[in-house]
């Protein structure tokens, strides 16, 4: 069996980590490396601390508009593909890394699995919803992390080869917390105490190529008077410095403005935050996971349990949403982590991959 892995953003980084661990015990697994994102600390700092294998092929695409970017890959994936000829096409998450390695591998009647299948915001304008229902239609594997993304497959009518196995990410958090704690020194160097402080992460594009929206977060952040661990992503940075906004961010007292930080350091700072402000939808999960409550910075998600929970509010952009949530949100009850898995997500995937035809 020869399985071909798909990635090229950082969080199918963290997804395929312990995928990959497992897979390694039973076959080859060549992994193309699409070059979505390429910068240290959003590319080449996840290999070092999750021990990723190094990818087979870097193809380099770099960033881009939708049309060129997925173009891009698609083009150079299937030259892969063509020469590699496995048996199955492995793609994570939703983004133009998962919907290019879909369409190469289907076109050449390669079998397709797909990692965080049936996800769904019911919000077309959002990119990564289009990468994800295009992605699950051509997909013969279909690795459902909650009972909800089951239920939104059943109802656009994909039922074979639909799996449930829980999520990948809540099995990496769980191999790598100990990890960080031993390893990570984020909190020492910022100068942070446990509890003290808000993590926040932007960089979904409603939110950044809006720049009333990218305006009203940041203000937010500013006007909050809370300490407030901002690593920003590579996107943000380009939009904040287009609309005027980066200098007044880096002159807040408040705001401590860093580079995107390792998968390690990750963890740390959002096991200590007192509280999460986001737009991610990993950040949101790994929120819950720690028991930290999150603020999300949009109007729907699809991680809809850590909501149901109460452990997530959705605010949108609006500041005077954000102020509040900051200053009165709490939590109303527990985490109901085995709504994502047990934490070997990994291995039941796995185990279906074993078994597929060839
Ligand atoms: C992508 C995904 C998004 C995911 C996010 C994870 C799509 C459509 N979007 O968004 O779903 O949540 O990754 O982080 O696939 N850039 C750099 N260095 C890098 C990477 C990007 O400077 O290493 C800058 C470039 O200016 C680029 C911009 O960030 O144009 C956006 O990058 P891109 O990969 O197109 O999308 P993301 O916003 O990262
Ligand atoms: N992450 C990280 N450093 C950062 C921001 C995020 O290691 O500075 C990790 C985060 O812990 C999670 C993953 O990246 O595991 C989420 O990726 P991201 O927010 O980029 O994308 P999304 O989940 O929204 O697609």
């Amino acid at each position: 069996m020869k399985v071909v892995t798909v990635v090229g953003a950082r969080p199918q980084f963290v997804k395929m980590a312990p995928v990959s661990r497992v897979l390694r015990g039973y076959f080859d697994e060549i992994v193309i490396h699409t070059g979505q994102h390429y910068d240290y600390e959003m590319n080449r700092v996840f290999f070092e601390q999750l021990n990723i294998p190094e990818p087979d092929y870097y193809l380099g695409v770099g960033s881009g508009t939708h049309g060129y970017q997925t173009g891009e890959m698609l083009k150079r994936i299937e030259g892969v593909l063509v020469k590699e000829k496995p048996d199955l096409v492995l793609v994570y998450g939703d983004t133009n890394s998962t919907l290019a390695g879909a369409l190469a591998a289907v076109k050449l009647h390669i079998k397709v699995a797909h990692v965080e299948a049936g996800l769904r915001s019911f919000d077309r304008r959002m990119p990564e919803e289009v990468n994800r229902v295009l992605t699950d239609h051509v997909s013969d594997y279909l690795f459902a992390p909650t009972e909800t993304a089951v239920k939104n497959l059943h109802n656009e009518g994909i039922k074979e080869g639909v799996y449930l196995t829980g999520d990948v990410m809540y099995d990496a958090l769980l191999y790598n917390i100990e990890i960080a704690r031993k390893n990570s020194k984020i909190l020492k160097e910022l100068g942070l105490r446990p509890k003290s402080y808000l993590l926040a992460t932007v960089h979904r594009a409603e939110n950044t190529d809006d720049k009333d929206r990218l305006e009203s977060i940041v203000s937010a952040f500013v006007e909050s008077g809370e300490e407030i661990v901002f690593p920003v992503h590579p996107r943000t940075v380009k939009f904040l410095r287009v609309y005027g906004l980066y200098e007044g961010l880096e002159r807040a007292d408040n705001v401590i403005l860093t580079k995107p930080v390792g998968y390690l350091d990750m963890l740390m700072l959002e096991k200590n935050a007192k509280k999460i402000l986001t737009d991610s939808g990993g950040v949101q999960k790994e929120a819950y996971f720690l028991k930290v409550p999150c603020i999300t910075l949009r109007e729907r998600t699809e991680w809809v349990e850590t909501v149901e929970d109460g452990w997530n509010v959705l605010v949108g952009a609006d500041k005077e949403k954000i102020l509040r949530a900051v200053r009165e949100f709490e939590p109303s009850g527990e985490t109901y982590t085995y709504k994502f898995g047990d934490g070997r997500a990994s291995e039941k995937i796995a185990e279906v991959i074993k078994n597929v035809d060839r």
